[in-house]
């Protein structure tokens, strides 16, 4: 089945087509990073109306890319939520649209769900069950995944997501909007034991996160220390990420052992960071764990990753209403 899956929760406008929920045919994302910058973070007005003028030329492109029109398309999936309402219902108005015109049938994807599934596009893809743990700006979850429809939430951030943090740190070192690979970049020139940022564990055997205390550690040390920006941003950035990596993946490796479950997954926008993935495999190697990650093009927002969940939906024969609406929200 050829799947058309359209993205627009926040700020990139995406569109793929994937075969049967396995095979990407194209993935087209047309990123507003350049539209923000100067805001240092989304402004979901500016967000709303850019996705408005990509929509049609992105869903285009990911056609034209595949090889296939409009009438080799055979169901339409759609990001429903969590997102920037504005931006939501420019894809979904656009994909309800699309499959009621060409009567076709269509579904609203949860964002989570495709993220925590995006592994299973993977050349080697695991099976189920899976350990997942979920590191986007928006989000940071751990979950047990029993199959592609059921999933068990086993802990989330109490404050800010793991990604946020970095966005702010590196606002905070003056590195710009989104600051998650400038951090990266930066780190590796630092030294990650100079500066001991305290670990954010909250209670080292549960599977809550809080990241916001180690932000203001990073604020206070950059407050207190003369010159800290000017003459050790390497080694902040450098500290900084070494305690958000070990706090990810000391829960991550946690929770699967606490399910006995042999494999893990490591999906979002920060599953894009080097060190994260490396000393996840690393990590994970010593105590007989596998580890699956998406490339880095499925890690950030894409629709690939929402057409290859929704297919599971079409194919068990769901279609969403027309009364169907967005929601703002995390549900899953
Ligand atoms: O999944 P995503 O593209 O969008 C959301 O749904 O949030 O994640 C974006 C987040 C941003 O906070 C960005 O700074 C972070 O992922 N990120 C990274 C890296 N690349 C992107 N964080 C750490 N290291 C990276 N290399
Ligand atoms: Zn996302």
């Amino acid at each position: 089945m050829n799947v058309l899956g359209i993205e627009s929760s926040c700020d990139e406008t995406a569109a793929a087509v994937v075969v049967d929920g396995r095979r990407i045919l194209s993935s087209v994302v047309a990123t507003q990073i350049a539209l923000h910058r100067p805001y240092g973070g989304v402004v979901p007005e500016l967000a709303s109306r850019s996705h408005i003028e990509a929509i049609a030329p992105v869903v285009d492109q990911a056609l034209a890319e595949a090889g296939l029109g409009v009438n080799d398309v055979e169901g339409v999936c759609v990001t429903q939520g969590p997102g920037l309402v504005g931006c939501l219902l420019v894809g979904f108005c656009f994909a309800k649209a699309f499959a009621f015109a060409r009567g076709l049938p269509w579904v609203g994807v949860d964002h989570l769900s495709a993220h925590l599934h995006s592994v299973q596009l993977i050349a080697d893809p695991p099976g189920y069950p899976l350990t997942a743990l979920l590191a986007s700006g928006g989000h940071t979850a751990l979950y047990y995944l029993e199959s592609v429809e059921r999933q068990v939430l086993l802990g989330q951030t109490r404050d800010d997501a793991a990604g946020e943090a970095y966005d702010k740190v590196a606002k905070m070192l003056g590195l710009g909007y989104p600051g998650g690979a400038a951090i990266e970049s930066l780190a590796a020139k630092g030294d990650p034991r100079r500066i001991a940022f305290t670990r954010p564990y909250l209670d080292k055997d549960a599977f809550d996160f809080s990241f916001s205390g180690l932000k203001t550690a990073v604020y206070r040390y950059i407050q207190t220390q003369p010159f800290a920006v000017e003459r050790n941003a390497a080694d902040i950035a450098a500290g900084f990420q070494a305690a958000v990596v070990e706090v990810l993946i000391h829960k991550l490796l946690l929770a699967a052992e606490d399910k006995a479950c042999p494999r893990v997954a490591l999906v979002g926008g920060v599953a894009a960071n080097g060190a994260l993935r490396l000393n996840l495999s690393r990590a994970a190697e010593a105590k007989g764990i596998q580890v699956f990650i998406p490339p880095l093009t499925l890690c950030g927002d894409n629709a690939a990753m929402i057409a290859a969940v929704g297919y599971h939906a079409l194919k068990a024969g769901g279609v969403s209403s027309l009364d169907a609406d967005v929601y703002s929200r995390h549900r899953v």
